[in-house]
């Protein structure tokens, strides 16, 4: 599966606002496969740990707190390509900056409530799918 799969979760924010299905059908119609899919509530340790990259970052404390601050869906999605052209389908971290038609120019509100996460590189698609996913839980 190394270099077809990424790995999102919609946030809290996009989860409360309801966009879950509006969200799941951009993936789908953009040629993406669901191989795995939960929907759960990461703890505060939780998201310390799959945002550890960035615990030096002026912003951890805050991300920590709102990723665990609700529920969220997490997926392991396949496609050629798939970390790129996912994240093209979202758009720039900062909604402010993201293209027409992107999942964060429609659903995002900040930098910080930015509805979607999408992995950066392959090598941390496969760890970051590791992290939500057992190996009898995604179904290539
Ligand atoms: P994500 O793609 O999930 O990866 C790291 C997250 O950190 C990012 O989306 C943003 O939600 C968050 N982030 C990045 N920069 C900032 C910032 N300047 N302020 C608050 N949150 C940020």
């Amino acid at each position: 599966m190394a270099g077809n799969i990424t790995l999102t979760m919609i946030k809290p924010d996009a989860v409360k606002a309801n966009n879950i299905g509006n969200i799941l059908q951009m993936i789908n119609k953009a040629g993406f496969k669901i191989v795995a899919m939960k929907y759960t509530q990461l703890s505060k340790a939780k998201a310390g740990e799959f945002y550890e990259v960035h615990k030096e970052r002026p912003f951890y404390g805050e991300l920590v707190d709102f990723m665990s601050s609700g529920p969220i869906v997490a997926a392991v999605l396949q496609k050629e390509n798939a970390v790129e052209d996912f994240r093209t389908l979202i758009g720039a971290t900062n909604p402010a900056e993201a293209a027409e038609g992107t999942v964060r120019k429609l659903y995002a509100t900040s930098i910080g409530e930015n509805a979607v996460h999408g992995s950066d590189s392959d090598e941390n698609a496969l760890i970051e799918a590791n992290f939500h996913f057992a190996a009898t839980e995604m179904h290539a």
